[in-house]
This record gives structure tokens, sequence and C-alpha cells, in this order.
């Protein structure tokens, strides 16, 4: 497994709390995750340890994803855009289609004209940062914006489906037609599904709505979008009123 430096840096970080007491430094993945058990055992703390095997998991996720060249995208992409989100735990994951040219230069997850829409829409339904994380189908910028070929979506899917059980989202948000392809399947149509909840008992709610570029290209459908995005923001209130 090969670990980013932020990574090795957390592994030296817990392994010299134990140096000196028999234990060498470690330097790979695989005696990070040995770590894990001696700072347990240690008693330096369950939560601490668990933290870092977490930690060392998703770094090592996020150096795989931007070295990805599973499809033909990796030739045209500036930056591989891994997703958008200050809480790794957050109850909310937004589903975009793919990143722009913003986002390819930056690899921030919509960061453009169709991100500041959205980051509109949440603030005035007083979401919080830490509720949500963003990410799109695909990592990497289809040139032209052109929409994902179902090779290059099945191809970066593996990826999403690993920050789905990372980050294990309560409720997941289809952000228009290629997201809801993808996540739930061919036969449905946005306009139709849009503002329904689709329960997936045991894992998490999907809420469809509209991409916020097709709010941006029919202002007419800002308020169905602002509603089905009420709807999670309720929802949301009612699991953190439960016990
Ligand atoms: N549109 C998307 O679907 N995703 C982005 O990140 C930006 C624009």
């Amino acid at each position: 497994m090969i670990l980013s430096e932020n990574c090795y840096k957390n592994v030296r970080f817990y392994s010299d709390k134990i140096e000196g007491e028999g234990v060498k430094t470690c330097d790979d993945a695989f005696s990070a995750f040995l770590f894990y058990d001696r700072i347990v055992m240690k008693g330096i703390g369950q939560k601490e340890g668990e933290q870092m095997k977490d930690q060392v998991q998703w770094d090592s996720f996020v150096h795989s994803c931007r070295n990805c060249e599973r499809c033909e995208l990796a030739k045209t992409r500036t930056n591989v855009v891994i997703g958008r989100g200050t809480n790794l735990s957050a109850p909310v994951m937004l589903v975009g289609e793919g990143p722009g040219q913003q986002e390819d230069l930056t690899g921030e997850a919509f960061v453009g004209r169709a991100g500041k829409q959205l980051d509109h829409l949440l603030n005035a339904l007083m979401f919080d940062p830490e509720d949500y994380y963003i990410c799109n189908i695909v990592k990497c910028r289809p040139p032209k914006n052109r929409v994902p070929l179902g090779e290059e979506a099945h191809a970066c899917l593996p990826w999403l489906r690993y920050q789905v059980k990372y980050i294990k989202p309560a409720i997941l948000v289809c952000l228009g037609s290629t997201a809801l392809k993808y996540l739930v399947g061919d036969d449905v149509r946005i306009t139709r599904i849009r503002g329904t909840w689709l329960d997936r008992p045991g894992f998490f709610r999907i809420m469809p709505t509209y991409h916020p570029s097709a709010v941006l290209r029919d202002p007419t459908k800002r308020e169905e979008m602002f509603l089905d995005m009420k709807k999670v923001r309720e929802y949301l209130q009612t699991l953190r009123q439960q016990p």
C-alpha cells in the first residue's frame, strides 16, 4: 500500500509516542495497522488509535485516487477532484456529475458557478458546512464538460463507493440526472422523481433533485430545488432529535 506524506506524518506522530518501549518506528502502512493495536494496548486510547487507523485509510484512498488512470479522463485532467467537505463523517453527501473547468484547475469540487449556486442554497437553508460532503460521479473533468461516458462513470464508481462506505452518510442527494442514473438507475427521470425520498433501509435515504447548473439555465427550477433541499434539512433535524 502506498501512503501519502500526511499519512506518514500521522504514523510517525503515534510511533514516537510508543518508541523507547521496545517498538521500532514504523514507516509503512502495514506497520501502521499493527501500531494501531499497540497504541490501544499501551492505553494511549481507543479513540486516538481508531482516528489514526481511519486517517491512514483515508489518506491511502486519497493518494490512490489522485494517481488513478482507470479511464481516458486521466489523460486530459489537471487535477483529480475527490470531494469537498470538512467533515468526513458528514450526515449528508451531495453527488454531482463531474468536475468542470474551475474544479479541474483547483482540485476542489463545486467551486465554479454551479458550486456558488449550490452554496447559496445550502446557506439559505442554514446547513452547517459540517453537515455535508460534496463529490461527483466522476473525479476527472470530461473534455468540454460533456456528460461522462458509461465506461468512465463505471471506472470511477468504486472510488465513490469507498467514500460512501467511509463517510456513512444518512442522506445521499443526487444532483441531476447523471448522479441519479448511476446511483439509482437508468429507468428514472429527474423531473418525475425529484423531491421524493428513496429509501435504502440500513444504509441511507436518497433525495433526487436538480443539478445546480440546471437551475442556472432555468431559474424556474430554483424553487423546486429549494423545496427538495428543505426536505433534506428537515429530515436531518429529525435525525438529530432522535435519542
Ligand atoms: N458540476 C458538477 O457536477 N460537479 C462539479 O464539481 C462542478 C460542476
